[in-house]
């Protein structure tokens, strides 16, 4: 069988990380989207929030699973039996920083391969700042966010709003 691991903050998740999963579950027979549980980057959503909103919006996609992990990324991968990590790419931007982790994962695990997918060319702009940033200032979320999970973000940001 061949499975992948999709990891990330999802913080929240976007458009461009669906197209991503989508495309990947075309390819592979499981795909897990691994949530990283002891992120760094300090997220805004909760990560049961951030379970919750994937399960949402993979619901319809069979061979998808969607759970938390903590420590490194390779260990899970490896408890998983998965062969390929997949990261996508939307600009050179951010290229120094896959490389860096796809050859650190390389090096901790060489039996795991990490694949690069090129973001679909309408979603190259989008991240989860820009989603947080442009919900926090009133904006519309419509096409950046899933229409299924774009009410909670919303009301999340209004409440962090009022504190
Ligand atoms: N569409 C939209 N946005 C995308 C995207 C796409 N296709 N691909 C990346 N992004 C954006 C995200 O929106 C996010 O934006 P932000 O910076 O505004 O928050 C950013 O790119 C990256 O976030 P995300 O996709 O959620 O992943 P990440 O870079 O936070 O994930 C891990 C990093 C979890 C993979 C990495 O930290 C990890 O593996 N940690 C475990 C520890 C470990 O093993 N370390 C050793 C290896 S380095």
């Amino acid at each position: 069988m061949n499975i992948a691991v999709y990891p990330g903050t999802f913080d929240p998740c976007t458009n461009g990380h669906l197209s991503i999963i989508r495309r990947t579950a075309a390819v592979f027979d499981r795909v897990y989207v691994a949530i990283l549980n002891n992120s760094g980057k300090n997220p805004l959503f909760t990560l049961e929030e951030r379970i919750d909103y994937l399960k949402r919006i993979t619901a319809d996609i069979p061979n998808v699973e969607v759970e938390c992990f903590s420590g490194l990324l390779i260990d899970y991968v490896h408890q998983k039996n998965a062969q390929v990590i997949i990261r996508g790419l939307r600009a050179v931007s951010d290229f120094e920083y896959e490389f860096q982790m796809a050859l650190t994962n390389r090096k901790l695990a060489p039996d795991v391969e990490t694949l690069f997918m090129a973001t679909e060319a309408r979603y190259s702009y989008l991240s989860s700042s820009i989603v947080k940033e442009v919900a926090a200032l009133g904006g519309c979320l419509d096409d950046l966010v899933p229409e299924c999970i774009r009410a909670d973000i919303e009301e999340k940001i209004n409440k962090m709003g009022e504190l």
